[in-house]
C-alpha cells in the first residue's frame, strides 16, 4: 500500500516554506515562494495577504509537480504570529496585514500597560502587552482608521486566513490565539475581559482548536486550483514557533530550541502552565496540547541579510563570515540588533541598529562578526529571563535560516554557554506543520510521540571554554549599550517620524 503525504507550509515573514512529507516522516519535495514586505513608515510593516494566498498556490503545485496527489490526506500551517487580518463581512480583506514586528501601535501599548495594567492584563492572559500583538494593533485601527473598522467583522492571524481561503472555516489554534493578547492561556480560550480591554468583538472571533486539530476539508475550487483532492484535511496548525518546536522535537518538559529567523526566539517548552516573574517571557500555549515560555528578538537573521545583502551587496554569507572565526571572542565592535524596535526584554518600538565601537583598524569582517554576536547577545538577554525563572538549560536545538551559519552556532554556544544542536530535518515550522497534520488525520496519537521520533540529531556544537570567557565580558559591554542609548532612541524617533 503507497504511503499517506502531508503537506506542511511555513507562512513565514520574507517567504513561505513548503514540504511534501512522508507518513515515515521523509521529505520527498520542498518549494520556497517569497513575497513582499511593505515598510509604509520606519517601523511599520505590512503584507498583502492575497500575496501570500498567491504563495500557497504556486508553492503546492510547484510540490505536486507531476507525482500523484491522491497521496495527499492533510495540509497544516505554521504561521508568523501576531499579524492582523481584519476581514469585512464579505469576507474581503479590509486592509494590508499589519505584521508581529510593526511598531506602530506604541501608544495603545502604553494605555493597555499602563491605564488598563499589566496585572490586570497578565491575570486574564498571562502575557503583557507588546506593540507587536495583535490587540493593541486593533485597537491603532480603531483610532486612526474608523470607517475601515466599523467594517470589521472578522479578526484573523495571518495562517488562520489561508485556512480560511482553503475551507471556508474562521478557526484558529490554541498556539497562536496566545499572542492576541485576547486569549486566557491558561484555560486555552477566548478571554472575555481581554476583549473588553481593547474593544474587541466576541463574534470577531474564531474557533478556538487545539493545533494538531482539524479544521476542514478543502473548499472543491480551491482542491481543483491547487491539484488536490476534496478529501484532503485542512488542520488547525500553530503558530510559527509552536510549529517549528514541534519540528525540532523540543516538545518535553524543559526542551528548549533558538530559531533564527527574521525575528530570533528562544522557546521552552513546558508540561504546566507558568507565570513567568514580571511577564520577562511570554507565556503560550504549546501545539502539543501543554505550554510554553518564549523570548522574541524582531530582527535575528534579517541583522545579517540586511548587513550583508542590503549594504554590503553580497548573498554570498560563507565568504563573507569566512576568516570572522578568528577574531571570536576579541571583537572591539559592537552591534545592537534593533532595526524594527524591539520585544523582548526592552519592550520599545523606538531602539535601533547600531554599531559602536569602530577604529581605524576595524575591518569589514568585525563588522560582519558584530552583526552574529550581536543576535547573540540579545538572545543572551532572552536566555537569562529564562534562567531567572530558575529554568536551568545546557542544550538548544536551532532551526531557521541563520541556523545554517556553523560560524553562527558557535558564536551562540559561546554566548550562552550551551550545548547548540542541529535537526537531521532542518525545516522547523513547516516540518513541524506537517507532524500535526499527521496527527490531525491520525497518522499518529500524540504530537510528542510523532515529533520525537522524526526530529533525529544530526550533529551539535559545544561551547569552547575559553571563548566563553571572553564573550562573558564582552557580554557585560552589550548589556550596558541600550540603557546607555534609551533616550537617544526617543529623541530620535521625535526627529524624524517617517
Ligand atoms: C513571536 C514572533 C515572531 C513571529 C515571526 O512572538 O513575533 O517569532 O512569529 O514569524
Amino acid at each position: 500500500m503507497s504511503m499517506n503525504e502531508y503537506i506542511g507550509i511555513d507562512l513565514g515573514t520574507s517567504g513561505a516554506k513548503f514540504l511534501l512529507v512522508g507518513a515515515d516522516g521523509s521529505l520527498i519535495a520542498d518549494s520556497l515562494q517569497t513575497y513582499p514586505v511593505h515598510y509604509p513608515k520606519g517601523g511599520w510593516s505590512e503584507q498583502d495577504p492575497e500575496d501570500w494566498y498567491a504563495a500557497v498556490c504556486r508553492g503546492v503545485k510547484a510540490l505536486i509537480g507531476g507525482r500523484d496527489a491522491s497521496r495527499v490526506r492533510g495540509i497544516s500551517f505554521g504561521g508568523q504570529m501576531h499579524g492582523l487580518v481584519a476581514l469585512g463581512g464579505d469576507g474581503a480583506v479590509l486592509r494590508p496585514a499589519i505584521l508581529w514586528n510593526d511598531g506602530r501601535s506604541a501608544a495603545q501599548t502604553e494605555y493597555l500597560n499602563g491605564v488598563i495594567g499589566k496585572d490586570r492584563l497578565s491575570a486574564c492572559t498571562a502575557n503583557i502587552a507588546y506593540a507587536g500583538f495583535t490587540a493593541p494593533k486593533l485597537m491603532w485601527m480603531r483610532e486612526n482608521e474608523p470607517e475601515l473598522y466599523s467594517r470589521i467583522s472578522s479578526v484573523l492571524l495571518p495562517k488562520d486566513y489561508l485556512v480560511y481561503r482553503l475551507c471556508g472555516k474562521r478557526v484558529t489554534d490554541v498556539s497562536d490565539a496566545s499572542g492576541t493578547l485576547f486569549f486566557d492561556v491558561k484555560n486555552r480560550r477566548w478571554s472575555e475581559d481581554a476583549c473588553a480591554f481593547s474593544g474587541a468583538k466576541a463574534e470577531w472571533l474564531p474557533e478556538i482548536k487545539e493545533s494538531y486539530e482539524i479544521a476542514g476539508k478543502l473548499r472543491p475550487d480551491v482542491a481543483r486550483e491547487l491539484g488536490l483532492s476534496e478529501d484532503v484535511t485542512v488542520c488547525a496548525g500553530a503558530g510559527d514557533n509552536a510549529a517549528a518546536a514541534v519540528g525540532t522535537g523540543t516538545v518535553c518538559d524543559g526542551d528548549c530550541n533558538i530559531s533564527l529567523g527574521t525575528s530570533g526566539t528562544i522557546f521552552i517548552s513546558s508540561d504546566r502552565f507558568v507565570l513567568p516573574e514580571n511577564n520577562a517571557l511570554h507565556s503560550f500555549c504549546h501545539a502539543n496540547g501543554s505550554y510554553h515560555l518564549m523570548g522574541c528578538i524582531l530582527s535575528a537573521a534579517s541583522c545579517n541579510s540586511w548587513w550583508a545583502d542590503g549594504i554590503l551587496g553580497t548573498k554570498d554569507y560563507v565568504a563573507e563570515q569566512a576568516g570572522a572565526e578568528e577574531i571570536c571572542g576579541n571583537n572591539h565592535v559592537y552591534f545592537l540588533p534593533y532595526l524594527m524596535g524591539e520585544r523582548s526584554p526592552h519592550n520599545d518600538v523606538d531602539a535601533r541598529g547600531a554599531f559602536i565601537g569602530m577604529r581605524p583598524d576595524t575591518t569589514r569582517k568585525h563588522m560582519t562578526l558584530a552583526v552574529l554576536e550581536g543576535v547573540a547577545f540579545a538572545l543572551r538577554d532572552c536566555a537569562e529571563a529564562v534562567r531567572k525563572n530558575g529554568i536551568k538549560f545546557t542544550s538548544v536545538s536551532v532551526c531557521g535560516g541563520g541556523a545554517k551559519s556553523a560560524l553562527w552556532r558557535q558564536i551562540i554556544a559561546d554566548v550562552l554557554n550551551v550545548k547548540v544542536r542541529r535537526l537531521s530535518v532542518d525545516e522547523g515550522p513547516a516540518y513541524g506543520a506537517a507532524i500535526l497534520a499527521m496527527v490531525a488525520c491520525g497518522e499518529y496519537t500524540d504530537v510528542r510521540t510523532a515529533a520525537k521520533k522524526f526530529a533525529t540529531e544530526a550533529g551539535s556544537t559545544q561551547p569552547d571554554e575559553t571563548r566563553v570567557a571572553a564573550y562573558e565580558k564582552r557580554y557585560a559591554v552589550f548589556r550596558s549599550l541600550y540603557p546607555a542609548l534609551k533616550n537617544c532612541y526617543s529623541m530620535m524617533s521625535e526627529v524624524s517620524k517617517n
